[in-house]
């Protein structure tokens, strides 16, 4: 079959190159020039296990190719994805213009039946725009041509991407259109060889279908944030209570973790773009806006613990920081807590030397020109003459450290681990006082 993407980002290059592996022929459209030169040249943009072999596979089959030229984009597929980003406005809602210019162009360019099927996260009600926005084009162009509007909201995980799109939880149609329900469901056939994982429902309930999954997930990220920083005023230990609720069934131990808040381009957003359309509707949705507040707080604990451990003197000291993408296995830095910590250490006059195994190039993108920052090669590079260490995401390669050689390294024998990778015991046998989250210490 025949795809067009429009968008060629972490979900638009995954779909794009996953639907080429099932034998489709797609063509990715983008307006970044140079990522699109990129990826021409074989380059690929962001770092997701297991893509670049997809990509290149295809594009070699002749199946998966990449194009600045709209008309072309919206010649070639039936199928018209919209995977374009959908970043928060100044209030906190969700910015339409990209998927909207996207509409457009399609309504200026096809000459025939096309589906547009929206991936983006988008509120509720956006087909109806999308919809609207192609009939204002066909209209001037006096062109009475058919088309549908399909929402099919993405769920991949970043780091986990390719696995999640090649064997999906469900695949989400949201249609007012039995054709177009048939249509996306011979397209995804595919992916439904073990079991079949469509849901079919309308339009509306599939945009919410997308929101509600990202905020109950940052609803259990910010409950356990605020029941760590409990653990600590009361003196328990949050990583016994993780085990001891996780293992009722109604609750599980999945997303549990407590940590330094969430980030990336999903959960903030999307918590704060629901808030936002439940206030236009006249709904006060209390609930997610003590999620993102309780998330943006735990975002600033690490850095409160620096500082009270030394006492407000942080001028002149040099913090190690493993860790900047917003979680593992990505380099991803978008809303990441590391940036806040790093921030605020920047403001309290400390240097920071910092690692990350994927995120460096995106460091060195968003702060090449902070002076009161060290990009380092290695783990072991970003301790050498610092006094303490951060650590901010839970990479695996963080989980085992030499930790004589950490006590003997680090300046004040000191780790503030806003993952809770270490045992407070180990720690202390190895003679480095530890700061975790929830173990203990307010
Ligand atoms: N990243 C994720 O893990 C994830 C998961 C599920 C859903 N989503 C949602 O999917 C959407 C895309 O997210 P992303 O992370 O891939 O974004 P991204 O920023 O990585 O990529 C978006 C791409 O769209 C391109 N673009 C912007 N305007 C365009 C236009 N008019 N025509 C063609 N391309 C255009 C940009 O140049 C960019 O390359 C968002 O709504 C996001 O919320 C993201």
């Amino acid at each position: 079959m025949r795809l067009t993407i429009f968008g060629s980002g972490y979900v638009g290059l995954v779909q794009g190159a996953c639907m080429a592996e099932m034998g489709n022929h797609v063509v990715c459209y983008d307006i970044d020039e140079d990522k699109i030169e990129r990826l021409n040249n074989g380059e690929i943009p962001i770092y997701e296990p297991g893509l670049e072999a997809y990509v290149e596979r295809n594009v070699e089959a002749g199946r998966l190719e990449f194009t600045t030229d709209v008309k072309k984009a919206v010649d070639h597929g039936l199928y018209q994805f919209i995977a374009v980003g959908t970043p928060p406005d100044e209030d906190g809602s969700a910015d339409l213009k990209h998927v909207l210019a996207v509409a457009r162009a399609i309504g200026e360019n096809m000459d025939d039946y096309r589906i547009v099927v929206d991936k983006s996260t988008v509120p509720v009600g956006t087909a109806d725009k999308v919809k609207a926005e192609i009939a204002s084009q066909l209209a001037r162009r006096k062109l009475p041509l058919e088309f549908d509007v399909v929402s099919n909201p993405e769920f991949l995980k970043e780091g986990a991407a390719i696995g999640d799109f090649m064997k999906p939880d469900r695949i989400i149609i949201g249609t007012d259109n039995p054709r177009t329900t048939e249509l996306l469901k011979t397209l995804y056939e595919p992916f439904n060889r073990n079991h079949d994982r469509v849901i079919s429902m309308d339009i509306r309930s599939a945009e919410l279908t997308k929101y509600a999954a990202n905020a109950m997930l940052a609803t259990k990220i910010s409950f356990m944030n605020e029941l760590a920083n409990l653990a600590e005023k009361f003196g328990a230990d949050i990583e016994h209570v993780r085990i001891g609720i996780g293992s009722d069934p109604r609750i599980g131990y999945h997303f549990i973790y407590p940590g330094a808040g969430y980030g990336g381009s999903c959960f903030p957003k999307d918590v704060q773009a629901l808030a936002k359309s439940a206030s236009d509707a006249g709904y006060d949705a209390e609930l997610l806006k003590a999620v993102e507040a309780v998330n943006l707080r735990q975002k600033t604990r690490l850095f409160e613990k620096v500082q009270a451990h030394y006492g407000g003197e942080l001028k002149g000291k040099i913090i190690a920081l493993w860790g900047l993408s917003f979680k593992p296995n990505t380099d991803d830095m978008r809303a990441a807590p590391s940036r806040v910590i790093m921030e605020s250490l920047w403001d309290a006059g400390a240097k920071v030397r910092a690692y990350d195994p994927a995120a460096m190039h995106e460091a060195r993108r968003l702060y090449g020109d902070q002076h009161g920052l060290e990009l380092c090669e290695s783990a072991l590079d970003a301790l050498d003459g610092a006094d303490a260490l951060v650590i901010v995401t839970e990479w695996q390669e963080f989980r085992s450290p030499d930790f004589a050689m950490l006590k003997e390294t680090l300046g004040d024998a000191v780790v503030f681990d806003g993952r809770n990778l270490y045992e407070p015991s180990t720690m202390e046998a190895h003679g480095l006082q530890y700061y975790a989250i929830g173990r203990g210490q307010t």
